[in-house]
């Protein structure tokens, strides 16, 4: 894995997009692998302002979030695919026929599950995941686990996720206790991944992702069996890791 150190989340952003942007630029229909969450909210402002500045078309790009709270559909504010529309689709020229996010209303939750693992595959595969990092180690809405979950599945989140996504909602109460997540095997499928990490809260998690053993109560450790994955990390999540450091 490389590790990016990078002095302020402004500048993690700009790297982040840099990453984004080659890979679109290379491939104008793309498949992008999103995450949600504070981390890439200025990734995703690198984004439209780089996009908007070269007059470049999303028309042809296709993106797949990781996850979907249960629960909550496209309208409500607290759902990913509000949240993905306000910090990035609005903003740019994709046709939303191509963008995936995971059903929280479906009826049939398994079969949601499914049908949307079988898109993926079907679409190509990722081409560039962007990956948060939870404090405990979760990536998507993989929770830490006596076994790996390999595909789209749903999930009982974790406490501590339940605790740190409170900050979105009114109280800790209104926080759905069920997701659905792409699954690990779904993301080591993308050619290349990024992930993103900053603050301190980070900092064990990211240490433990990189040095620790894989094991499905760290799940983020699995990226460690991928062949491109960079960190771009700010200082604070960078506080225990040795170094050296990519450039
Ligand atoms: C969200 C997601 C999560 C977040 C993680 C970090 O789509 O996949 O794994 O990346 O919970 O969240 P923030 O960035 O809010 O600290």
């Amino acid at each position: 894995m490389k590790i990016y150190k990078v002095a302020s989340y402004e500048q993690m952003s700009q790297e982040a997009a840099k990453h984004i942007l080659k890979v679109m630029t290379e491939k104008p229909n793309a498949l992008l692998g999103l995450a949600t969450g504070s981390t890439p909210v200025g990734m995703y402002q690198a984004l439209i302002r780089e996009t908007r500045a070269t007059g470049f078309s999303w028309q042809h790009i296709v993106t797949y979030n990781l996850d979907e709270y249960v629960g909550l559909d496209a309208l409500d504010e607290q759902s990913y695919a509000h949240f993905m529309n306000v910090n990035l689709f609005d903003h740019v020229s994709i046709d939303q026929a191509h963008v995936h996010i995971p059903n929280g209303k479906a009826e049939d939750l398994e079969a949601e599950c499914r049908a949307y693992e079988a898109s993926l595959k079907t679409a190509g595969g990722v081409d560039i995941q962007v990956l948060g990092i939870g404090r405990n180690g979760h990536i998507g809405f993989n929770e830490p686990n006596d076994a790996f979950e390999p595909y789209t599945h749903v999930v009982h989140l974790d406490e501590k996720t339940i605790e740190d996504n409170a900050r979105f909602f009114e109280s800790k109460e209104k926080v759905p206790k069920t997701a659905i997540s792409m699954g690990v095997e779904s993301i080591l499928s993308a050619k290349k991944i990024i992930l993103l990490a900053c603050g301190k809260e980070k900092a064990q998690a990211l240490y433990d992702m990189l040095y620790g053993p894989i094991t499905p109560q760290l799940p983020a450790s699995i990226l460690q069996k991928h062949g491109d994955v960079e960190v771009i990390c700010d200082e604070a999540a960078a506080s225990l890791l040795k170094g050296p450091f990519d450039v």
